[in-house]
């Protein structure tokens, strides 16, 4: 059976116009991946994890993640912590700085997180899971999704006594992906669970979990009833991979098409970010766009020990001369930089 994965769906009153999903991902979900997820086809693209704690105490670098621009809707801003109240305040502020969808992780496995109660220990603790979904649901009017794992121990099936009961508190939506948080990254997503918890709620379930082909998402959509995909690190350095599972029209790039697409994903996460911190935070999005066979392997490494990005872009521009009008008609395309609104506040940006 083929399954359209250019069908729209819809969480609560907000419409998806695809059934493919661009993962949240801690230290990779910034602005510049989320809108050159939209360009490439997720219908939905969503903020990394943000500290409600952090949003409460108007962190400077936490209410930078809330920064929004005018390309990424339908966008979700995911948010964690373990005090319903703290996190109903932080979804207002979320919902503030123009979120279309409140996401609340269940799903984070980190240590850090989880000893604070938060992420996936939330998943041994439903009657507060509940709480902080029903605070959150209660103080914004956009709708409110929930990421979850499959609970916290192998084998577990927590997400399929918690999952319906966090939809009566009031989530709109659930993404599951079906590994313990025990087992990290390790191992496969066991999408038998996804088919199951569809069965159990009447909202739309989005499956996460080793979406790496068209194939592979057709297949899982069809096994499980899901309404999307998610798709997360299929997509590092790779958003041809999107489209490919949108429509099946992606394509291997020519190496012109990796270093146009990776100096502007650059040129943006400066603009995001700042010199200092964006040419750390890049180094890792090198090798993940040079790897899969592009370029040998000693140009990243080449790449990785230079120490302003304006010589990395150098570089790559001297490797394939002919991305300079590839990179030139990509930025013509889009919203000019002050086309960009920045949704949020003044005043929250300021901590005020
Ligand atoms: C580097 C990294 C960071 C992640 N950060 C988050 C996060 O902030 N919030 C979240 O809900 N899931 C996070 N995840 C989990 C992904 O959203 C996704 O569920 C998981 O990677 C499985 O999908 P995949 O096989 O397509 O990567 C992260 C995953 C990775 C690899």
């Amino acid at each position: 059976m083929q399954i359209d994965l250019r069908e729209s769906w819809s969480i609560g009153a907000v419409e998806i116009p695809t059934r493919v999903v661009l993962a949240p991902m801690a230290g990779v979900s910034v602005q510049a991946f989320r809108r050159q997820g939209r360009r490439f086809g997720a219908g939905l693209v969503c903020s990394e994890m943000v500290s409600c704690a952090g949003i409460e105490h108007g962190n400077e670098k936490t209410l930078g993640y809330l920064r929004v621009a005018s390309d990424e809707h339908p966008l979700a801003i995911q948010i964690f912590g373990s005090d319903p109240s703290t996190m109903g305040e932080a979804a207002r502020m979320v919902e503030a700085a123009g979120a279309d969808v409140v996401d609340i992780n269940f799903g984070c496995p980190v240590r850090k997180v989880t000893k604070t109660g938060a992420g996936a220990t939330l998943l041994d603790d439903p009657d507060r899971a509940c709480r902080i979904v029903s605070a959150v649901a209660g103080s914004v009017d956009v709708p409110v999704s929930v990421k979850m794992r499959r609970g916290l121990r192998d084998g577990s099936r927590a997400c399929l006594d918690v999952g319906p009961r966090l939809v009566q508190a009031g989530a709109a939506s659930l993404t599951l992906h079906p590994r313990s948080a025990r087992q990290m990254y390790t191992g496969s997503a066991d999408h038998a669970l996804t088919a199951e918890l569809v069965s159990l709620v009447d909202v739309p379930v989005v499956a996460s979990g080793d979406i790496t082909s068209r194939a592979r998402a057709q297949a899982v959509l069809a096994t499980t009833g899901a309404a999307a995909v998610m798709v997360g690190r299929g997509a590092q350095g790779n958003p041809w991979t999107l489209r490919e599972i949108v429509d099946g029209t992606g394509h291997e790039p020519s190496p012109e098409e990796v270093v146009a697409e990776l100096v502007l994903f650059i040129r943006e996460t400066v603009r995001e970010l700042g010199e200092r911190r964006a040419s750390g935070f890049l180094k890792k999005f090198y090798g993940w766009y040079l790897g899969r066979g592009r370029f040998p392997r000693p140009f990243k490494q080449e790449l990785v020990v230079l120490d302003t990005t304006d010589e990395v872009e150098r570089r790559l521009l001297a490797a394939a001369p002919g991305a300079l009008s590839l990179l030139e008609e990509l930025e013509r395309e889009l919203p000019a930089g002050d086309e960009i609104t920045l949704e949020l506040p003044v005043s929250i940006y300021g901590g005020g």
